[in-house]
């Protein structure tokens, strides 16, 4: 199944239980300074979550863009991304658990309607209680109208608890994990699940958050005033699970940007998939408005675009690689008529490249004798994560407090005309 037809199944399935089709809010979040980016697809529901009315119901759907750089160190493996859609349908306090678990069961696995995914390949996890909210035996008991009872596993708030930062509604989750084994790893313990997970050989495809819980200032204070559901599910996960792949850099959201780097032989999968990813994000990033710049997402676009370059060079790609992603990208088949992309875009990397190209042999010579974060960031602009990553690289430990001391003097500096300023 095409990541096209895993989208429209997923939103016929709930159009026909009721719910509107909502399109995908922008990457950069409208009406909300404190996040850089649309992290999950309740983020711009936050509002309705908490009890305002939605202009089209309290039954809603959609397929929601989103960035997600806390990870981007674990890029390279076989599931993490920066950029993903996120599958979502959402109760704005109707339906609760008992049609929400119902229906993800049954869009998992029916053949007809859903995905028909194999149900003895699923294991469930539900929230095992704590000092904020019971155990969901709720949840347990509901499951058990569809699985058996050792496949569903009680789990802490660690992995079964959600909420988007500090203040918002939340509350504790269920989550839906697939053996994606070529042959199938059997009924798995507790235990041996726990293992699998870490070892990427179960992934989770989708949770459902029971949202009625607010959180302030990282406590939770209060029951809504409506109970709530907001599921997730991982368009790139989801799809490894379905194309009966072990990494969704072989599913075709990845496949056709993955196979321009194939000329080049480094067997180094790990910067070919970093690169990828990166310059899938930037692209994304670039068509909902964001510049590469020293601050805010500017950065966070900079630092990807930057870091992708440093893996171009490390597989002895060069400028034209990216810009062969890119294009790759921009003719996707699966975003076509989807995802509207910035004409400029090819424009707006290259420019970036190519002044980071300059520097980037010179400072990667400079980072060999030992230079401090704060020149390679100033003079030859090095992120100071890229030096970070080199520096872990080689066993050395960069200081962040001194260089976060010295940025904010130079700061301070450039903003009383002082003498030095960012080169780049
Ligand atoms: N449904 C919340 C999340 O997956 O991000």
């Amino acid at each position: 199944m095409q990541s096209e037809e895993i989208r429209r199944r997923f939103l016929t399935f709930f159009e026909k239980r009721g719910h509107v089709v909502i399109p995908s809010a922008s990457l950069v979040p409208e009406n909300d300074s404190s996040v850089l980016f649309t992290t999950a697809g309740m983020q711009p529901l936050v509002p309705y979550l908490l009890g305002k009315k939605h202009p089209q119901g309290r039954r809603l759907v959609n397929i929601q863009k989103c960035v997600r750089t806390q990870d981007i160190n674990e890029v390279g493996d076989n599931t993490h991304d920066t950029f993903f859609e996120m599958l979502g349908n959402w109760s704005l306090g109707d339906y609760f658990k008992e049609e929400a678990i119902q229906w993800s069961y049954e869009l998992l696995t029916n053949r007809e309607e859903g995905f028909g995914l194999d149900p003895k390949r699923l294991y469930i996890t539900v929230f095992e209680g704590d000092e904020n909210a019971p155990k969901d035996e709720e949840a347990f008991q509901i499951w058990q109208n569809y699985m058996p009872k050792n496949h569903i596993f009680f789990m802490g708030a660690k992995s079964n608890w959600w909420s988007v930062g500090e203040n918002g509604p939340c509350g504790p989750d269920t989550e839906m994990f697939y053996d994606v084994t070529s042959s199938g790893l059997g009924d798995l313990t507790k235990k041996e699940y726990e293992k699998a997970d870490a070892e990427q050989k179960v992934v989770e495809v989708w949770n459902d958050v029971f949202m009625e819980y607010e959180k302030k200032d990282g406590q939770i204070t209060n029951k809504l005033s409506q109970r709530n559901v907001d599921t997730g599910a991982g368009l790139e996960r989801l799809t490894m699970a379905l194309q009966k792949k072990n990494n969704i850099f072989n599913t075709d959201l990845f496949i056709s940007l993955i196979s321009v780097l194939d000329k080049f032989t480094s067997d180094n999968i790990r910067s070919k998939r970093i690169i990828v990813d990166h310059i899938r994000t930037s692209v994304f990033m670039i068509a909902d408005g964001v510049l590469p710049s020293n601050t805010g997402r500017g950065y966070i676009l900079r630092r990807l675009l930057r870091r992708a370059y440093v893996h171009v060079r490390k597989i002895e790609g060069d400028f034209k690689t990216v810009i062969s992603v890119v294009n790759a990208v921009v003719s996707h088949e699966s975003y076509k008529g989807l995802y509207a992309f910035n004409s400029e875009t090819e424009e707006i990397i290259s420019m970036e490249i190519s002044k980071f190209g300059k520097t980037l042999e010179s400072g990667l010579k400079q980072f060999d004798k030992g230079v401090d974060p704060f020149i390679l960031f100033t003079s030859y602009g090095f992120p100071i994560e890229l030096t970070e990553e080199l520096a872990r690289e080689k066993g050395i430990t960069i200081n962040r407090a001194v260089f976060d001391k010295e940025m904010r003097k130079h700061r301070t500096l450039s903003r009383s005309g002082g003498e030095r300023k960012f080169k780049r």
